[in-house]
């Protein structure tokens, strides 16, 4: 099997964290390859059993590439707190408990920084670092880091991004990454950084194409965000971004008696007990947005 890329090859995202699989595509889109989820596929979820960042997406891409037969790409990333001598680190994703609740996570960093007094001044310094690993089905494997430095900030500001966005401000920001628009986000981000790296390596042949996103890619992101938010002020910033999808894409004859009973269906269908109520919200809205 030859071991590099090219346009049209077909790589599996393999990350079900859908805000994370989300960006991935994002970032890979343009250069002409074709993004599947590990979740689409259907593949399990590895246990994160490794101690470093580059050990877990080592872990997560050679266990996708091995079960799909493709080449994987996988992200491992979270953020690191220097007076929590780097924690919650590797644990960034269970820090949220098993709702997946960033409000709690956010809260847990907030509390550990104040009981090591760490509040003072600008903040405490942390930097989020993402290592992406692409891994071949024969088992061959590279690793890229990335990171960016900044302070964290509270309480939390703005609902964008997802995570621990918006409890962090890159350094030379005023705003947060939870504040800051996507593309924004996207020019200094950790994982843009370690995916310049895996670019210069993999994709130097290729030739980057503009794409204007799909109603389906334009779909993907505000499910990556219904799933992610964690507060009401991120409700109300997704609420805003249903509005515009809404504006974008008009549709002649829609009135709000069919999006009500499309949610009643979505309600009666579902268990939904365990879902973080604001998220519950978002996707109510979403799904009474949906057109067959
Ligand atoms: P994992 O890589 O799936 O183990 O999880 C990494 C966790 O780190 C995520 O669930 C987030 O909590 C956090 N994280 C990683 N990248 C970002 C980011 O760009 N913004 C905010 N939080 C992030």
């Amino acid at each position: 099997m030859p071991h590099h890329l090219e346009v049209g090859s077909r790589l599996v995202v393999a990350s079900h964290n859908p805000g994370k699989a989300w960006e991935i595509q994002q970032l890979i889109a343009p250069y002409g390859l074709e993004a599947i989820s590990a979740a689409t596929l259907k593949l399990a979820e590895p246990e994160e059993t490794e101690t470093t960042f580059a050990g877990n997406a080592r872990l997560k891409a050679v266990a996708a590439a091995r079960a799909s037969g493709m080449p994987a790409l996988a992200d491992d990333s979270g953020l690191q707190v220097e007076v929590l001598s780097g924690a919650p680190g590797i644990y960034s994703a269970r820090w949220a408990g098993p709702r997946k609740d960033f409000s709690v996570a956010m809260q847990r960093v907030a509390d550990e920084v104040s009981m090591r007094g760490g509040w003072e001044r600008a903040g405490p310094r942390a930097n989020f670092i993402s290592v992406l690993c692409l891994a071949w089905p024969d088992g061959d494997n590279e690793v890229f880091e990335g990171k960016v430095f900044g302070h964290l900030v509270w309480p939390p500001r703005g609902g964008n991004g997802f995570g621990y966005d918006p409890m962090f401000r890159p350094d030379d920001a005023e705003q947060t990454f939870g504040e800051m628009q996507p593309e924004d986000k996207y020019a200094v981000s950790h994982r843009t950084r370690a995916f310049a790296a895996f670019k210069a390596k993999c994709l130097a042949g290729l030739s980057r194409r503009k794409t204007q996103p799909s109603r389906d890619e334009a779909l993907a992101g505000l499910q990556a965000a219904a799933a992610n938010l964690s507060t009401q002020s991120e409700l109300a910033v997704f609420v805003a971004k249903l509005a515009a999808d809404a504006a974008a894409h008009p549709d002649a004859d829609e009135s709000v008696a069919p999006m009500l009973r499309r949610i009643v269906a979505w309600l009666n269908s579902n268990e939904l007990d365990g879902e973080t109520s604001w998220r519950l919200v978002a996707k109510a809205l979403l799904e009474a947005t949906k057109r067959s």
